[in-house]
């Protein structure tokens, strides 16, 4: 597919599959289009020519308000900074996908503890995001992200803000929480010992698929 802004091409034909259940780890050099990627598989992006079809279905001619459906219901995201809401507790940031999928307030309460739970968050449920440190706010933002069991969950550098230790315990926690719903997963990082956990690497260069695609 390919993606422009204004005469700037940041994808210039870029193929990708993922598979259910898989990890695919995205690469490459800051600007290189990691993140318009990951925007235009997640349908946050339309593409300018090129197809995204989830399931056998066109994502890309999907108008807004449908692909904004999509997301909240198929997809999952977890952001660098984690994105929470800094006025809800973690349960009530956990809750939000699940209130939106119109689950109940109680059902989506008890299902954000769970979710909270399963991170190793016990506890921290009624703390807000400035209350927690940098990893326990990205536990809940997986938390969040996995809540309403979407088929994948977007990434983008979800532990670029933290330090070496604490992005491998984070990156662990989503890929084990993944794994635990059979969601997909696509990861943007600059960390190789990272990238190199997933089932599949694809290095991006100025808009392309880089050559010697260094397999997992
Ligand atoms: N909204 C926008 N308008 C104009 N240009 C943009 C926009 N978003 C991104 N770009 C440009 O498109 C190119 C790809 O950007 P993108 O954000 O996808 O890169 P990236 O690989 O994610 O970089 P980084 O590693 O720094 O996050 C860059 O040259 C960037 O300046
Ligand atoms: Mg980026």
């Amino acid at each position: 597919m390919v993606k422009r802004y204004g005469d700037h091409r940041a994808l210039a034909g870029v193929d990708i599959g993922i598979s259910a259940g898989e990890v695919l780890a995205i690469v490459g050099p800051s600007g290189s289009g990691k993140t318009t990627l990951l925007h235009v598989l997640a349908g946050v992006l339309r593409p300018d020519d090129g197809e995204v079809v989830l399931d056998g279905h066109r994502v890309d001619r999907l108008g807004e308000s449908k692909r904004s459906e999509l997301r909240r219901r198929e997809f999952g995201f977890v952001f660098q900074n984690g994105m929470l809401v800094a006025e809800l507790t973690a349960e009530e940031n956990t809750a939000l996908p699940l209130l939106l999928a119109g689950a109940n307030r109680q059902r989506a309460m008890a299902g954000a503890r769970e979710w909270l739970g399963r991170l190793g968050l016990a506890g921290m449920e009624t703390r807000r995001p400035g209350e927690l440190s940098g990893g326990q706010a990205q536990r809940v933002a997986i938390a969040r992200a996995l809540a309403h069991q979407p088929k994948v969950i977007f990434a983008d550098e979800p532990t670029g803000a933290l330090d070496t230790r604490t992005g491998e315990e984070t990156m662990s926690a989503l890929l084990g929480a993944a794994a635990s719903t059979g969601a997909a997963v696509v990861v943007v990082t600059h960390d190789r010992d990272l990238a190199a956990r997933a089932g599949r690497i694809v290095e991006i260069r100025d808009g392309r698929i880089a050559d010697g695609v260094v397999a997992a």
